[in-house]
């Protein structure tokens, strides 16, 4: 029998080289007449141990880590394939510390099954969730979201039930469910590493969705920079329409569902729900003034679900296991689990999936192991490019919504980009202004003006030019955007110059002495 071993193919794993080690291995095995099947598997998330193979032994998934294409000849000399000895052994890939303490719902496939392979995912629970909706009315499978207290993770935190049970409460006719994969984030990738390794949860998750609210057709809206996500979306939906999972009669019910993938111009503001869906219409990415909400009155005028792909793929787990078990984990309203993206400076950087309620320091140093530099952590950035800086002093904060929103930070995406103690912190709040002023839609003044204002005030104020004044000027300036702007962009890009000014003020008044 052929040993199995697994080397991630997803983009992370490959930007460190997996494709050189899977050809490596490949190329070993043929040279010395061993049979192999390789598996090319999502990443685990522990970044910091790609590329990290497994491979299957009688005692379970042996991983090495990481692992170089000049390892290669080694290992194989060190019978790895029955789990020998090596200096990149890591034991039992189920075993190590980082990945053991995790609560993985959403993710429990990512990393363990063939990304590309329906029959591998039904072999792993994959469709009983789909099977449980398909037994209820659509009323019944939303009040399930609705009692699992799941909340969107694409940014705003919505109670996801109340918005599909506005879209089932719609009048009969054409309605559609929207997949928002844009993940345009610094610092987040719990979208990309869901779509590379388990693309057909969100399709299951997609379809529980149609099923419910009587939608017909879906569309997953993909950013151009995620080619790998792609192919694997394109791959797993052709192979969910072969099995009937999709299309005229989803799973012998003679309900029909159709799913397309459509790929984005590159713009952050086509993350924006609204302009997300005016790309879909193939118009430019221009926000929409609300009401009416997409939910009412969405993609071509109809009621249409959007939702993130982390909150659409977390619908399977909800279903198979109930509401009540999901509700369980969490805090306050805060319920379920988030996939958080620990990035930038980081010594252990990934995707660590925890119930709501750990600590950021916990999340630093326990799983962190604090900075790459192995300099003091200066700060943290929160929810993208328009989340607060959040200072050590407020590193006992616990990760969940509200809890964050106390100490004005929120939590977004779930993405924490880390900084050690070299950062410039003015510098910092300027990129904030620089990149509003980029990628500003233009629709609405607070935003197109005040964000290329506000980095013409940082650059008087880092040129030492009347400094206090500025300084005044610029948190006038943010008050203007935070009230008058027409979407979140405008509206939160203060967000990280106002809490720079907050908590690091004399990084700008250097240069006010200056
Ligand atoms: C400027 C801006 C960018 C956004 N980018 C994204 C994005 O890339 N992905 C995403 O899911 N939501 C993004 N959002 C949030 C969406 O507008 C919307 O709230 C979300 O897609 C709804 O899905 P959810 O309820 O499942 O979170 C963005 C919002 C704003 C204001
Ligand atoms: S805040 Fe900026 S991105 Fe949003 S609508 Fe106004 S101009 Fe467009």
């Amino acid at each position: 029998m052929s040993a199995t071993v697994y080397v991630p193919g997803d983009a992370g794993a490959l930007s460190v080289g997996a494709g050189e080690v899977a050809a490596a291995i490949a190329a070993e095995a043929a040279r010395r007449n061993t049979p192999l099947h390789i598996v090319r598997n999502g990443s685990r998330g522990a970044y910091w141990l790609e590329p990290l193979i497994e491979v299957v032994t009688a005692a379970g998934r042996c991983a090495y880590g990481p692992v170089t294409a000049a390892d290669v000849p080694s290992l194989f000399a060190a019978d790895f394939l029955q789990g020998g000895a090596h200096p990149r052994a890591l034991g039992l890939a189920d075993a190590i510390p980082w990945l053991k303490g995790q609560q993985r719902l959403t993710f429990e496939r990512v990393g363990i099954v063939d990304p590309a392979s329906v029959e591998d995912y039904v072999a792993h629970g994959g469709y009983v969730g789909l099977r449980r909706a398909l037994e209820l009315t659509g009323a019944e499978v939303v009040q399930a979201v609705t009692a699992s207290g799941l909340r969107g993770r694409g940014g705003a935190a919505f109670p996801t039930g109340i918005k599909w049970k506005t879209v089932l409460d719609q009048p009969a006719g054409q309605k559609y469910v929207t997949c928002n994969a844009d993940e345009g984030d610094s610092g987040t990738f719990a979208d990309r590493m869901l779509m590379e390794g388990d693309p057909f949860s969100l399709i299951e998750g997609m379809t529980i969705a149609a099923i419910a609210v009587g939608a017909t057709q879906g569309y997953i809206y993909l950013r151009a920079e995620y080619p790998h996500a792609l192919l694997a979306l394109r791959t797993a939906i052709a192979a969910a329409y072969q099995q009937h999972y999709l299309g005229a009669d989803v799973a012998g019910t003679g309900k029909r569902f159709d799913l397309e993938v459509r790929v984005g111009a590159g713009a952050y503001i086509c993350g924006e729900e609204t302009s997300m869906l005016e790309s879909l219409e193939g118009k430019r990415g221009e926000v929409r003034v609300r009401p009416p909400l997409p939910a009412i009155k969405g993609l071509f005028g109809r009621p249409t679900i959007v939702n993130n792909v982390v909150t659409l793929t977390s619908v399977p787990w909800i279903l198979v296991h109930g509401a009540e078990a999901y509700a369980n984990f969490g805090v306050g309203k805060s319920r379920g689990t988030l996939p958080i993206q620990l990035a930038g400076n980081i010594r252990r950087g990934g995707l660590i999936e925890r119930a709501f309620g750990l600590s950021l320091r916990e999340l630093l140093y326990d799983y962190g192991g604090g900075t790459a530099s192995g300099r003091p952590i200066r700060t943290v950035q929160i929810g993208g490019p328009l989340g607060a800086y959040v200072p050590p002093s407020q590193f006992d904060t616990l990760i969940d919504y509200e809890a964050l929103s106390a100490v004005g930070a929120l939590l977004g995406h779930g993405g924490i980009v880390v900084f050690d103690d070299t950062v410039d912190m003015a510098h910092m709040a300027r990129y904030a202004m620089e990149f509003c002023a980029i990628e500003s839609c233009g629709k609405c003044t607070p935003c197109r003006i005040g964000s290329t204002r506000g980095v013409e005030v940082i650059d008087r104020i880092l040129a030492g030019t009347d400094g206090e004044r500025n300084v005044r000027l610029l948190e006038e300036l943010c008050d203007t955007m935070v009230q008058g702007s027409l979407c979140g962009l405008g509206g939160m890009a203060p967000f990280p110059v106002q809490s720079a000014l907050k908590h690091f003020r004399e990084d700008f008044r250097a240069r006010t002495r200056q």
